[in-house]
């Protein structure tokens, strides 16, 4: 057995997340913990605790399918890696924050509106949404905000028609969702999560006269009806399935075009053939992992792995975006290549929690990029990336605002 070194608290601990200086390139920081070969390697977080990152692929597989780390993110020990996260550590969690039996008793609950089939099937509504905000920013630009105009809206809409949310309240709940995962302020975070809460609330009142056709309703009436989940766990999952079902297919929307349009080989060859698009979106998902800060853990017993020790409460966060960049696994890393065979990525994550609407958030960014670039193929950004304003490490990767020309 290899020797076990480093023991949390230590000296030699930086501070974590940090923030993307290039929308589609790791920071320097998170390549040094790359680069120094320990798969797990100590940080310092906002508040002054300490935690273990997860760098390379394989360490990142086995302990996202290590039942001895826990998704509870009430747990005391659990790594906030911002005001944001300690401010909801009091609230009940969705079922994303659940660990088994009763983590998979509610996502059960809604998986059959995630199978491949039933997410082939609504092609042709995210063909129709996609096409129709298109058209309308065709017809009033150029230029265009990319992001309020079209990336936004378009996932938006789809996981709308899914849940059977009205499409007519995207403004407020857009801004609220859009408060809950980027606020650093606490009072702020509270505050979105809280109008969330009232406005789902209101929603089930009205779904259980009338349950409609989208998954919430049915969700009403199957398992609140029976008692086989209650009001707020309901108003919980339905805020998770609504704020992960836009936020992230908006931020690969955006972060997408900017990294195709900063290769113009790239993105020339999958323009000249379509059937490039399923593995440029592997290989997008891949190099941009957008959600690299959503693998949090809190160890629940001791776990030996890769010469380190963890100790009981001691907080784990898997990075996915490092973990794609591991040489072992993908040649050449760094290097963006729609061609390669990018399937092992861990964007969605890996184990019970990974991710449930990956069917969806592929088939909406292959319809998204093939129409786009079809329809605007002399689509340019109009602000030079370098002075574009990303979003910070704490967060969803993406940008809050893309101009574009064509
Ligand atoms: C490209 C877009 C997306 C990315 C990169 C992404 C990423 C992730 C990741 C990394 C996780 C695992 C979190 C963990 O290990 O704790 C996750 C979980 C989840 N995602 Fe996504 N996601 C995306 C799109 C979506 C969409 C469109 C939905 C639709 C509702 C969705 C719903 C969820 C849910 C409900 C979970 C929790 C699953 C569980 O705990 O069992 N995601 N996602």
């Amino acid at each position: 057995m290899t020797e076990t070194t480093a023991m949390l608290p230590t000296t030699d601990a930086p501070a974590f997340p940090s923030n993307r200086t290039c929308p589609y390139q790791l920071p320097d920081s998170y390549k040094r913990l790359r680069d120094e070969q320990d798969a797990l390697r100590p940080v310092t977080l906002y508040d002054g605790r300490q935690a273990w990152v997860v760098t390379t692929h394989e360490t990142a597989r086995k302990l996202l399918a290590d039942p001895r780390l826990s998704s509870d993110r009430t747990h005391p020990g659990f790594p906030a890696t911002s005001p944001r996260l300690e401010a909801l550590r009091d609230r009940r969690p969705a079922f994303i924050g659940m660990d088994p039996p009763e983590h998979g008793t509610q996502r059960r609950m809604t998986i059959s509106e995630f199978t491949v089939k039933r997410i082939k099937g609504m092609r042709p509504d995210i063909e129709r949404i996609v096409h129709g905000f298109l058209d309308e920013m065709l017809a009033a630009g150029p230029p265009a905000d990319l992001v309020s105009q079209f990336a936004l809206p378009v996932p938006s809409m789809v996981i709308c028609r899914l849940l059977g949310v009205p499409y007519a309240d995207h403004d407020f709940f857009q801004s609220a969702s859009g408060r809950l995962v980027q606020s650093t302020d606490v009072a702020e975070t509270t505050g979105a999560r809280d109008e969330l809460e009232r406005y789902f609330d209101e929603l089930i009142t009205g779904l259980e006269a009338d349950p409609g056709t989208g998954l919430l309703g049915a969700l009403v009436s199957r398992q609140l009806a029976q008692r086989t989940t209650d009001r707020e766990e309901l108003i919980s999952n339905a805020m998770l399935l609504l704020v992960a079902g836009h936020e992230t297919t908006a931020s690969m929307t955006s972060l997408s075009v900017i990294t195709l349009l900063e290769h113009p080989e790239q993105h020339a060859a999958l323009r000249a053939d379509p059937s490039l698009v399923p593995g440029a979106v592997e290989e997008l998902l891949r190099y941009l992992a957008i959600a690299d800060i959503a693998g949090g853990r809190v160890a629940t017993a001791d776990i030996e792995i890769g010469g380190q020790l963890i100790r009981a409460g001691e907080g784990v966060i898997v990075m996915n975006s490092i973990a794609n960049r591991d040489a072992d696994v993908f040649e050449d890393p760094d290097t963006f290549d729609i061609r390669r065979s990018a399937r092992r990525h861990l964007a969605f994550g890996y184990g019970v929690h990974q991710c449930l609407g990956q069917n969806l958030a592929r088939l909406e960014l292959e319809i998204i990029l093939t129409a786009l670039f079809e329809r605007i193929p002399t689509l340019r950004l109009a602000t030079p990336v370098e002075r574009l304003d990303l979003r910070p490490g704490t967060t969803i990767q993406g940008v809050n605002e893309l101009p574009v020309t064509w």
